[in-house]
């Protein structure tokens, strides 16, 4: 039997943080073996905000290596970047052609936007239409993420439905997302989701003295050591809890701990888990001509993948004359 297909993207907005990787990076990696996977960089809808090239070209260069640093393998899994296959914009025109705009107002990231009074501009609008092309052209079936995106697999499996009913084919299949619950919400430092748009995340690929310093913000109580504590209502311990789950470091937490001995072995415990990322994404950086050759012949195979496709997508919405 051939292999389920896993697919999912990282927009290039600058340093991949550890929301990014246990969220989502962390199950490309663990799953591409036990799937055909498909991993991309969506420097398409990075356009959004990102508006410099000089900035653009290298951001998309740093994610091909940060993929690669945290292990994922372009033997294993198909790397490439979105817009290397040009049919995506083209089929995110068809289905535009077929969503309302009441239907893309209720989209959180477009409203929540909307709430903080900003100038949304097309692409942020269009942005689950865009995201429902990734994935569908790839006939993907499951889109590991964190949980912010789940509302954004769920317009694609309506989008699916809907060019299905339109245009009365099966071309499409329906995704599901693949949200893994204990990390599906990785905390930032100050306790709400990491996110670069809060100031609160910590850089995956942060050196000793930057870990330190963000550690060392976190909040704590003024309990005592041997006050008797529930670390799951703590955010230092939701975050060091990523990092190591065993039972003696909960158990610490609740009693015995003090906050200066946690917050050490925490920097410890973090410096620890990087520090192979630290060093595979140092020799992967200077070699350049390695990077894009991975991207480039991604890119072909990533385009290869979908003709066939959009061919009948073609044939479907009627365009397709010869
Ligand atoms: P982005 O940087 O927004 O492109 O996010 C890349 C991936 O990381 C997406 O699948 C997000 O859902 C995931 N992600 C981002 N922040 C977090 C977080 N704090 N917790 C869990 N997943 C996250
Ligand atoms: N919207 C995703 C994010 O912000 C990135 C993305 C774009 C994506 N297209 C995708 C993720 C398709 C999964 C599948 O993280």
């Amino acid at each position: 039997m051939s292999k389920k297909i896993l697919l999912s993207g990282v927009k290039p907005t600058g340093l991949l943080h550890v929301g990014n990787y246990f969220g989502a990076i962390k199950q490309f990696v663990d799953f591409q073996d036990e799937y055909e996977t498909i991993i991309f960089i969506a420097d398409l809808h990075a356009i959004t905000t990102v508006q410099d090239k000089d900035l653009l070209s290298k951001q998309i260069y740093d994610i091909a290596v940060d993929y690669m640093a945290c292990g994922l393998d372009p033997e294993k899994a198909l790397i490439f970047k979105q817009s290397d296959i040009p049919e995506v914009s083209e089929l995110a025109w068809y289905f535009n052609c077929i969503t309302t705009v009441p239907y893309l107002e209720r989209a959180h990231a477009y409203k929540d936007a909307e709430a903080k009074g900003r100038e949304v501009n097309m692409g942020v609008f269009d942005y689950p239409i865009l995201m429902a092309a990734d994935i569908l052209i790839q006939d993907a079936d499951v889109v590991p993420v964190g949980k912010d995106q789940k509302q954004h697999i769920e317009y694609a499996r309506d989008t699916a439905e809907k060019f299905n009913r339109v245009f009365n084919t099966d071309i499409f299949k329906l995704p599901k997302e693949m949200i893994v619950e204990s990390l599906a919400v990785v905390p930032g430092i100050d306790g709400q989701k990491m996110s670069k748009s809060y100031g609160n995340v910590i850089p995956l690929f942060a050196e000793h003295d930057e870990v330190k310093s963000l550690v060392m913000r976190i909040p704590t109580d003024s309990k005592g050591v041997d006050e008797e504590k529930n670390p799951e209502d703590m955010v230092l311990y939701q975050i060091h809890k990523i990092f190591n789950g065993s039972e003696e470091l909960f158990n610490s937490y609740k009693k015995g701990l003090s906050y200066k001995e946690a917050k050490e072995k925490l920097i410890e415990d973090i410096l620890a888990f990087s520090e192979p990322f630290r060093k595979r994404r140092a020799e992967l950086h200077g070699n350049r001509d390695y990077v894009l050759d991975v991207l480039k012949k991604g890119g072909e195979r990533a385009k290869a993948r979908v003709e066939a496709k959009m061919e009948k997508v073609r044939n479907a919405v009627g365009v397709k004359l010869y």
